[in-house]
């Protein structure tokens, strides 16, 4: 059920946190499905809902550094100097867990990914509720990332106790991961840029890359995936004749002779584009095509994060899980 973020909706969904429900909420990045962090049995509710691997660990929520001192079992410099700038907002520092979160959040690893986010909602839900909430993106594993309510409801509605609308997310792309170890290693692109990370940690490791035991299901080859094949190509690489039954997801110019175009952004905002690809997609998937092609994009700030979610959504070294 879809309900607007006011007060009572909000204190309905903080009683069903803490009675081991799932509450589905918008943060600033994606639409998030949420549980208690500190109930192994609502957390692997989590995993149903998502038909999610248990390999795949969750990201935790908190509001505030007392609600993170639960969960952590020490915090860097490194991680301070990070917070400091970075939250409340898409950041999340992957660092050691304390006993209190259990196995099934961190897929049993020793570490444990916090992050602090900058949505009204989410914080309220989260204090409100008084205990920190673990949540992953509210889509079936592997599929595209939810930043509309509308999106949850389509892809887990039956599954979830309660979406929290509030409307669509401002990045549209996914909290940045970087993993606070002897030097720091970003281990996903992500709404923070590696720019503007590296202003503050100097050089940053990256671990973003395809691995054979990839450290966080971001990092799977094929990822973020809509059902159509998709694919990168200029438009001026692809033939008339392959246009008339594809879309094309543009950056900023629309392409002559395609069945549908998206455009990102107009006025070539990068940011507009973030905000704007998985709706895109979602769009773009549901209208039976072809094919869809996505225009590649810069790759500087934002422009990484992008990059990154097309070519793992075009990868096709894996068949991606349906919603
Ligand atoms: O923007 C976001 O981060 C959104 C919103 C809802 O906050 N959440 C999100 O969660 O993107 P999810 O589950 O789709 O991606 C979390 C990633 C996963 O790929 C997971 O493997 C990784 O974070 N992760 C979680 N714990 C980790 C850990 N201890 N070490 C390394 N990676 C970890
Ligand atoms: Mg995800």
């Amino acid at each position: 059920m879809v309900v607007p973020p006011t007060p009572e909706n909000l204190e309905r969904a903080a009683r069903i946190i803490r009675s081991g429900g799932l509450v589905a909420f918008p943060t600033e990045t994606v639409y998030g499905l949420g549980a208690n962090a500190l109930d192994a049995t609502a957390a692997a509710k989590i995993f149903a809902a998502k038909e999610r691997p248990s390999f795949d660990p969750l990201i935790v929520h908190v509001s505030d550094r007392e609600m993170l001192q639960q969960v952590v079992r020490e915090v860097p410099a490194m991680a301070e100097k990070l917070m400091a700038r970075f939250w409340p907002g898409p950041l999340t520092l992957v660092l050691p867990r304390s006993e209190r979160v259990p196995g099934i959040v961190t897929s049993g690893l020793p570490t444990v990914a916090v992050r602090m986010p900058a949505h009204p909602v989410a914080l309220e839900l989260i204090r409100r509720a008084g205990m920190p909430i673990a949540a992953p993106s509210a889509n079936p594993f592997g599929y595209l990332s939810p930043t509309r309510a509308e999106h949850v409801e389509r892809m887990l509605g039956e599954r979830v106790d309660l979406i929290l609308d509030g409307g669509r997310t401002t990045y549209g792309v996914e909290s940045t991961i970087v993993l606070l170890a002897e030097r720091p290693v970003l281990l996903r692109y992500g709404a923070i840029t590696v720019e503007a990370l590296e202003e503050v940690v100097g050089s940053l490791e990256l671990q973003v890359g395809e691995t054979q035991k990839p450290l966080v299901p971001g990092q799977l080859p094929q990822h973020y995936a809509p059902r159509t094949p998709i694919r990168i190509a200029p438009p001026e690489s692809i033939p008339q004749e392959a246009r008339k039954q594809s879309g094309y997801l543009a950056f900023r110019d629309v392409p002559k002779g395609f069945k549908v175009v998206k455009v990102l952004s107009p006025t070539g905002n990068m940011l507009e584009a973030a905000a704007h690809l998985f709706e895109a997609l979602h769009q773009l998937d549901r209208l039976g095509l072809e094919a869809i092609y996505a225009e590649p994009v810069p790759e500087e700030g934002l422009g990484r994060a992008i990059m990154d979610r097309l070519r793992r959504a075009s990868s096709t070294s894996q068949t991606s899980s349906e919603p």
